[in-house]
């Protein structure tokens, strides 16, 4: 039954519509296009696909301001489109995965426009209204430096309305009853449509307490299981995969300690504290981070990433851990954003340097969690930091060296294609990349095939080893009597460490001999029960800790590559 859980072990590519692949030569990428390359996604590895918002939207937020829920935005196509699209990624194996913006809708939906015209309309209680303007109304933007306030004075309705993000994404009244039957519905919808499940967008704010007498935000966690019972209802394998940048001591109630609440969550914890050794070549802030999400119940699973759609928020570390960040990685007043984060993408971030590509990527894919890219990340794309806030990181992807990087034949793509200059799409696109067995696009394909060989990452439990070097992170993780283990450098520099890798029992004669999955050079421990491995600057190994039977089952099946991965099911 366990084994059903396929988020547990997917590899999730996030992408919006938008910028893929237009085909109509109108700017825009559309599903057509988006279908187009389902066979290179399929290529690449990938089972799940998460799409930003696709809805009918002013698209003053890139989509996350929606104006109808119930409709596809006619500049990516049609309904028809949409199911052709979804059908098609079933057929290769790909579940898709949707945004829902359930916080908030855009000031233009209908439901708002009825609600402020009209004091007695049945959706003014859709959303939150003050009389008054709020004493706090200058307080918990969650764009700081943009956006001026949460609550906004709204003419026609003589009223202020409260909006957590922008002014013209007013929030919902989650707690009324019609608007979380609404959600229900919006979700059924799209279920039917052929979507395996949702990323659901600012979950600590859709569950919040909101109003103007509101002074702390207390969440109403019972609401994550009711969609959560909903949804397994209508279609038993879905999921809800939440975004919500919490403390680490609040991860069980977002999970349910029964594991009835989210299926899976973005790890933030992680995600922060990975960039700080990034930065720093210390993992110490990391291992703690990993150890303090460590708890979630067998059905729960975290999505691990390096960069999303938005800016690398570092609000959760200390002032000083942030400033050796942007120190490192975003430097310049303009790469940061809100007063918090880094706005550039990946590959600009470290320098375009592939070995550090790789030992980030390399990181995402072996951290306990299941991988979620970014879709440009796995050809190294850059940014373009003339577009303002998150949009620089949201350019169309670079498929060749044709004209906007053979994303559109318009000579007006919607938001520039990366040209000139190192991440130009005349060097950094698919095509070229395809051609090259070394290319990072070739790299990242080869270690998803191996991830999809190494299941306990996904299902085992972890343990950290320790080295005894700081710059040097080893994990093991056990899982059904089978175990594999992860060294990565985070050093400029080669480094030489020793470690036991501290199985005991039966076991513990396996742990003498480490199989490396990505190359033949293999370790036997020494004399003293260890391993002495000398990793090169930024390097990083895969290994299945296997016995002697391992190598009498090698010799007696005749040989064969000593990558083969999973041992047993
Ligand atoms: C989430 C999204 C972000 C969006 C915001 C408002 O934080 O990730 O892109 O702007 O919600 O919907
Ligand atoms: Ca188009």
């Amino acid at each position: 039954m366990i084994n059903d859980l396929w988020y547990k072990n997917a590899i999730i590519y996030s992408l919006s519509v938008a910028t893929f692949m237009d085909s109509n030569g109108d700017g825009i990428g559309d599903f057509v296009g988006l279908m187009r390359r389902l066979d290179y996604l399929q290529g690449l590895g990938v089972t799940a696909i998460w799409l930003m918002p696709f809805q009918v939207s002013p698209q003053r937020d890139d989509g996350y301001d929606i104006a109808d829920y119930y409709g596809v935005d006619p500049r990516y196509g049609t309904f028809g489109d949409f199911v052709e699209f979804t059908h098609a990624a079933k057929q290769r194996g790909i579940r898709v995965l949707i945004d829902l913006v359930v916080n908030h809708t855009s000031n233009e939906h209908p439901w708002f426009l009825d609600a402020r015209g009209d004091p007695s309309s049945k959706y003014r209680d859709w959303y939150i209204w003050s009389d008054t303007r709020p004493a706090d109304a200058n307080k918990g933007m969650v764009f700081p430096g943009v956006q001026k306030s949460t609550w906004t004075y709204e003419e026609t309705a003589k009223a202020w309305y409260f909006h957590r993000f922008y002014d013209f994404q007013p929030d919902l009244n989650t707690a009324n009853p019609a608007v979380q039957a609404e959600i229900f519905k919006i979700m059924g919808f799209w279920i039917q449509l052929g979507v395996s499940g949702f990323r659901m967008d600012a979950v600590p704010f859709v569950i919040a307490k909101k109003g103007a007498d509101v002074r702390r935000p207390t969440e109403q966690y019972a609401m994550l299981r009711e969609f959560r019972e909903f949804l397994q209802w209508r279609q038993g394998d879905s999921i809800v995969l939440g975004e919500a940048n919490v403390l680490a001591k609040n991860d069980m109630e977002y999970f349910g300690d029964a594991g009835d609440r989210l299926h899976m969550m973005f790890n933030f914890q992680v995600n922060q504290h990975l960039f700080y050794a990034l930065a720093s070549a210390d993992t110490r802030p990391l291992v703690k981070a990993m150890e303090a999400t460590k708890p979630r119940p067998v059905t729960g699973q975290w999505g691990m990433f390096l960069r999303n759609h938005d800016e690398l928020d570092l609000g959760r570390l200390t002032d000083a851990q942030r400033r050796t960040v942007f120190a490192a990685f975003g430097p310049d007043k303009d790469m940061q954003l809100y007063d918090r984060g880094i706005r550039r993408r990946l590959a600009p971030m470290l320098g375009g340097d592939q070995r550090r590509l790789e030992l980030a990527y390399s990181l995402m894919f072996t951290l306990p969690g299941t991988p979620v890219i970014r879709y440009g990340d796995e050809i190294g794309m850059g940014d373009d930091l003339s577009l303002p806030e998150r949009t620089c990181a949201r350019t169309p992807m670079q498929w060749s060296n044709e004209p906007h990087g053979g994303f559109t034949k318009s000579d007006k793509p919607l938001s520039p294609v990366i040209s000139g200059g190192p991440y130009g799409y005349e060097h950094i696109n698919a095509a070229i990349q395809r051609r090259h067995p070394d290319s990072l696009l070739n790299w990242t394909e080869r270690i998803i095939r191996m991830r999809k060989e190494v299941p306990e990452v996904g299902w085992g439990d972890f343990s950290v080893i320790d080295t005894g070097d700081r710059a040097v992170l080893v994990i093991r993780y056990d899982w059904r009597n089978n175990s594999v283990l992860f060294v990565h450098n985070f050093h400029a520099e080669p480094r030489e460490i020793a470690f036991a890798v501290g199985l005991t029992g039966d076991n513990a004669e396996h742990g003498k001999l480490l199989i490396n999955l990505l190359s033949e050079d293999h370790s036997r421990a020494g004399g003293n029960g260890k391993h002495q491995i000398v990793i090169e600057a930024y390097g990083y190994r895969w290994y299945r800790v296997g016995g002697l039977d391992y190598l009498l089952r090698r010799t007696e099946a005749g040989g064969g590559p000593a990558g083969t991965g999973a041992r047993s099911g």
